[in-house]
């Protein structure tokens, strides 16, 4: 069966997606003018959409990549994070935005924000390509954020589910039967 057809739903099309980067990237650019960036993207989720934003901002930036643990291969948060793959670089002084693909519960957010700020950046902020306020469980506000999008488990555009259908252009919803059985 092609993996086509385990989409029950198409929430985002890769056309509603390219304009909102764009429309993000123009606003990080406004925002940072005058000031060098690092952007960091959390592996693996934020991969499509990383790569997207950066070349929507026109300030100078350089980006990184940091792995934590979530998931797993269940669609519910365990709670514990753990960084599977930290930075490369340090980030004392800079201007920091760590790109994410959903915030969900805002365990994982909450976590790393904690981690990155006793690291000392000049500034600390969140680009979340999805929001799913009604999940959340700690307070996480991300200061740039896509789309909000209701209570639904998605793949596609770098979001998985057991590690499949991240190369979907757009995003949408899994059959239930996928992950039920
Ligand atoms: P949180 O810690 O609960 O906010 O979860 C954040 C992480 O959970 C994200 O980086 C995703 O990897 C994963 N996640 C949350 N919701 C979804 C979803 O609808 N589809 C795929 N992954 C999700
Ligand atoms: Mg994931």
């Amino acid at each position: 069966m092609a993996i086509m057809d385990e989409i029950s739903e198409v929430l985002l099309t890769a056309d509603d997606i390219a304009k909102r980067v764009k429309e993000l990237g123009e606003e990080i650019t406004r925002d940072y003018e005058g000031r060098d960036l690092v952007v960091i993207g959390i592996l693996k989720g934020a991969i499509p959409f990383m790569a997207d934003l950066i070349r929507e901002i026109k300030v100078p930036l350089e980006y990184d990549l940091i792995a934590v643990s979530s998931y797993g291969a269940s669609t519910r948060s365990s709670g514990i994070v753990q960084i599977r793959k930290d930075l490369d670089t340090s980030i004392e002084e800079k201007h920091v935005l760590i790109v994410e693909d959903v915030v969900d519960t805002g365990l994982t957010l909450k976590y790393l924000c904690e981690n990155l700020r006793s690291r000392h950046p000049a500034s600390l902020r969140v680009c979340t390509l999805l929001d799913k306020p009604s999940r959340r469980e700690v307070e996480i506000v991300p200061e740039y954020n896509g789309f909000v999008i209701p209570d639904r488990f998605v793949v596609g555009y770098g979001l998985d589910y057991a590690g499949r259908y991240r190369q979907f252009p757009f995003v949408g919803v899994l059959k239930p039967e996928v992950y039920q059985k």
